[in-house]
């Protein structure tokens, strides 16, 4: 297992460009939807990270063909050869389930591994599946594995008990090749939901209400090819916001779209931090920390909502506030590990049941410690940024799962960070 080592700094002095790039959570359901299709799909501003080699590699067993050329992606499926998601893509990344909905539409059948406990908490599936069964699916569970038929799938009105951004899509794509009207009630407002309908409606598909919380999907006999740009990645953006508002440099941060970050900018703007839109260029911010960051509490909810892809690093930020905030988390319970490992670096944070207490501000001094989830691995880097001496971070696989060259690009700004193996470590 790799580790990064990084020699940090209490008075973090970063200054550049950092490039943000393709949103993983959108570019995984756009690869999804190309199954729905004979014809090839071009997807541009890929981000070259874990988990899209992960599905590449699903897909390819599935019996799509494809080329990946810098950030460009062509990809097309002339005919499914298989209909199985096994275990072993399921279990390297839960969104492996994004191509239930699509086989079933397209093929009448899909066999895809159940996803287990994730490391961020229980993660049913039990809204796709009700959904699916509702547009005629059937579906049983064998052996550990969901085994859905639909000869064809008819349209159905379907409301979401909860907000969910993959049944969304899962729904969304199977609806787009069903026979007859869906219409989805309480749907995600995600921007890769939005990113994903684009796409859609680009291939053929016949869709009101993108973006709204009720959509009308007609379905159609067949989709075909289209070419679409991934949005870039909000959450990416808004982790190298945090590493702005810790910093007492400039950051310039170029493919960032402030719209879909609001909730986020608010925070840290309250919190003290200087964001600035540059007037010349679109989607260019400029970020700078403040020295005396102000506590701030903060609710994950659904998007439009704080993401909770942003807590960890967000609880970062205030373990350098000056006094107490409370990060509450409604999405995902045991979305605290990284908690522990703060601690370690001298936070003092308490978890009682979804909330974080953190009391500020604690000088942060390096150690060892291990990443047990994406974001949790992307808030121990950030702590290791501020915190003096050397931060040893373990297990940071998790982290290639979503963030492209992050040591590279925290390089280029000066930071002193590098990916090291075991017996490099002295
Ligand atoms: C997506 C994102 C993930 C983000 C999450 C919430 C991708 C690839 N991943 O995950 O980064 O953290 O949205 O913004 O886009 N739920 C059920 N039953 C279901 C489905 C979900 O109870 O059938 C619950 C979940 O346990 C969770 C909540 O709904 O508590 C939200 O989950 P969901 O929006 O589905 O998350 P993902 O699509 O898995």
């Amino acid at each position: 297992m790799a580790k990064i080592k990084i020699l940090g700094n209490q008075q973090l002095r970063l200054s550049g460009t950092v490039k943000i790039s393709g949103a993983k959570n959108a570019v995984l359901p756009a690869i999804a939807a190309s199954l729905l299709t004979k014809e090839a799909i071009y997807l541009h501003n890929i981000p070259l990270v874990k988990d899209v080699f992960t599905i590449l590699t699903l897909m390819r067993g599935l019996g799509a063909e494809y080329s990946l050329e810098k950030e460009s992606l062509t990809i097309q499926t002339r005919s499914i050869l298989s209909d199985e998601a096994s275990y072993e893509h399921v279990r390297a990344m839960r969104a492996s389930i994004l191509v239930l909905g699509p086989l079933l539409a397209r093929h009448g059948k899909a066999i895809v591994a159940l996803p287990g406990g994730c490391a961020i908490g229980s993660r049913p599936i039990d809204l796709h599946i009700h959904g699916l069964e509702k547009m005629g699916a059937s579906i049983s569970l064998e052996h550990g594995y969901i085994h859905a038929h639909a000869k064809k799938l008819h349209g159905a009105e379907i409301e979401f008990e909860k907000k969910t951004v993959g049944g969304t899509e899962n729904l969304v794509m199977a609806a787009s090749l069903a026979r007859g009207e869906t219409i989805l009630r309480n749907c995600s407002l995600e921007p890769e939901v939005v990113n994903l309908c684009q796409l859609l409606v680009k291939m053929g598909a016949k869709i009101e209400g993108i973006g709204e919380e009720t959509m009308r999907i007609k379905g159609v006999d067949d989709l075909g090819g289209a070419d679409h740009e991934i949005i870039p990645d909000r959450i990416e953006a808004g982790t190298f916001l945090v590493v702005g508002a810790l910093n007492q440099g400039e950051i310039t941060l170029e493919g960032v779209q402030p719209e879909h970050l609001t909730t986020v900018i608010e925070k840290l703007r309250f919190s003290g931090t200087e964001i600035l839109a540059d007037p010349q260029r679109d989607n260019v911010v400029k970020v700078k920390g403040s020295a005396e960051i102000k506590p701030q509490d903060v609710t994950t909810s659904p998007y439009p909502g704080f993401p909770t892809d942003m807590q960890a690093q967000f609880t970062v930020l205030m373990t350098q506030a000056e006094g107490t905030s409370i990060i509450t988390e409604t999405i995902f319970d045991r979305r605290f590990s990284h908690v522990n490992e703060l601690l370690r670096l001298g936070a003092n944070i308490e978890v009682f049941q979804d909330k974080a207490i953190v009391k500020g501000k604690t000088p942060l001094s390096g150690a060892e410690v291990i990443a047990s989830d994406l974001r949790a691995s992307a808030s121990l880097v950030l702590a290791g940024l501020i915190a003096s001496g050397e931060t040893v971070i373990n297990d940071v696989e998790h982290l290639d799962r979503g963030y492209e060259k992050i040591e590279e690009k925290l390089k280029s700004l000066g930071a002193q960070i590098e990916r090291i193996k075991n017996e490099e470590i002295s």
